[in-house]
């Protein structure tokens, strides 16, 4: 089995292996396949309807009492603009490198609301991918307690798509195409067997990695609508989080030795290649229109000796930690998350630490 996903696509940049795909034909193959054969089975759960794992109860409670209505809750009359600032200028790699380049506030501000746009998408596809997860959870997790918590984040993620297919589509006019890594792992995701590793791949890390995109975006964004479309979503989100180490947590603890390096490795293996197309997707669509070099800037930041703290705040705002509490990354594989700039050394405790429920 080769140790990483998506060799083919792969060249050196300054020792870092960069996931680049070459050939536009097997980028439109990806994005036209929209059939995944998914090897699901229905699980009834044990005719026991009573609660199993209280904490799983508890999280469908505040689940329940945590709904919203995307359509009445949110201020859609809300301008969003491209001769506004989306956020602080941190908020944008485009911007700032216009910045550099000397170019107008007109020409950032733009630049800004396409890579939001851009951002926003990728979020929306993977609001797809988490709502058809969901749906395969309610039916291969064992107890009921799992099922009733699945069907309610079902809601959640119906809710999730139509806001950001709001935001992209109506109020900020473009839906940009799913990026060819992302479209990848959530095909994975969807065809790997078993709840476990459903649980790990979509709970546990894009969940955890959709709890930090959002957080990190929403702490520098301006925009009303914006600012409470991703506090509102980020609630949501922390709750399916919770619902992947509460549920991962019994299950690592349950797992033989060999079963539990096997979802480290694959937990690695995953966001190893999430991270290895760093922002190529959205350099090389928006890259052009303001006259910015894609493979150029990627180059120029993997040779930045700050790259690897700058490129680890994403990971460790939540997966990376919760990996770690979990035991999913260990010292047998922690050297290899730290030189892909996934995790910052000083901040791996080595060891998995209780969780609060
Ligand atoms: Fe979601
Ligand atoms: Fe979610």
């Amino acid at each position: 089995m080769d140790s990483k996903f998506l060799n083919h696509t792969r060249r050196s940049v300054v020792g870092f292996e960069l996931i680049d795909f070459a050939d536009s034909k097997e980028i439109s193959s990806m994005r036209e396949t929209l059939s995944v054969d998914t090897p699901t089975h229905i699980r009834w759960n044990d005719w026991e309807y009573g609660s199993e794992v209280r904490e799983l109860r508890s999280l469908y409670e505040k689940g329940k009492a945590n709904q919203w209505n995307a359509s009445t809750d949110l201020d859609w009359e809300t301008p969003v603009s491209k001769d506004e600032w989306m956020g602080e200028l941190d908020m944008s790699l485009l911007a700032n490198l216009l910045k550099m380049m000397g170019k107008s506030e007109a020409e950032q501000k733009a630049a800004m609301f396409d890579e939001v746009a851009y951002t926003c998408s990728q979020l929306l596809h993977g609001e797809q991918a988490a709502l058809q997860l969901c749906g395969q959870l309610t039916s291969l997790c064992p107890t009921t307690d799992e099922k009733l918590y699945a069907a309610n984040q079902v809601a959640d993620e119906a809710r999730h798509i139509e806001i950001f297919a709001r935001l992209t589509g109506e109020k900020m006019g473009t839906i940009y195409p799913i990026m060819p890594t992302l479209k990848f792992l959530l095909d994975e995701l969807l065809a790997v067997e078993g709840y476990h590793m459903k649980t790990l791949g979509m709970q546990t890390l894009f969940e955890g990695m959709a709890v930090g995109i959002m957080g990190m975006m929403r702490e520098q964004a301006f925009n009303p609508l914006l600012v409470h479309l991703l506090q509102r979503a980020e609630q949501d989100e922390a709750r399916h989080a919770a619902f992947g180490v509460f549920t991962m947590r019994r299950v690592v603890e349950r797992a033989e030795p060999e079963e539990r390096d096997q979802m480290e490795d694959w937990a690695f293996k995953v966001l190893e290649a999430l991270n290895a197309s760093q922002q190529l997707g959205m350099l090389h669509a928006l890259g052009p229109k303001y006259g910015i070099d894609a493979n150029q800037v990627t180059e120029g930041m993997l040779a930045m000796p700050e790259w690897r703290e700058l490129n680890s705040q994403l990971y460790m705002h939540t997966v990376v930690p919760n990996l770690i509490r979990l035991g999913l990354i260990t010292e047998r594989t922690r050297d290899q998350w730290i030189a892909c700039g996934m995790l910052v050394e000083s901040q791996f405790s080595g060891k998995s630490v209780p969780l609060s429920s």
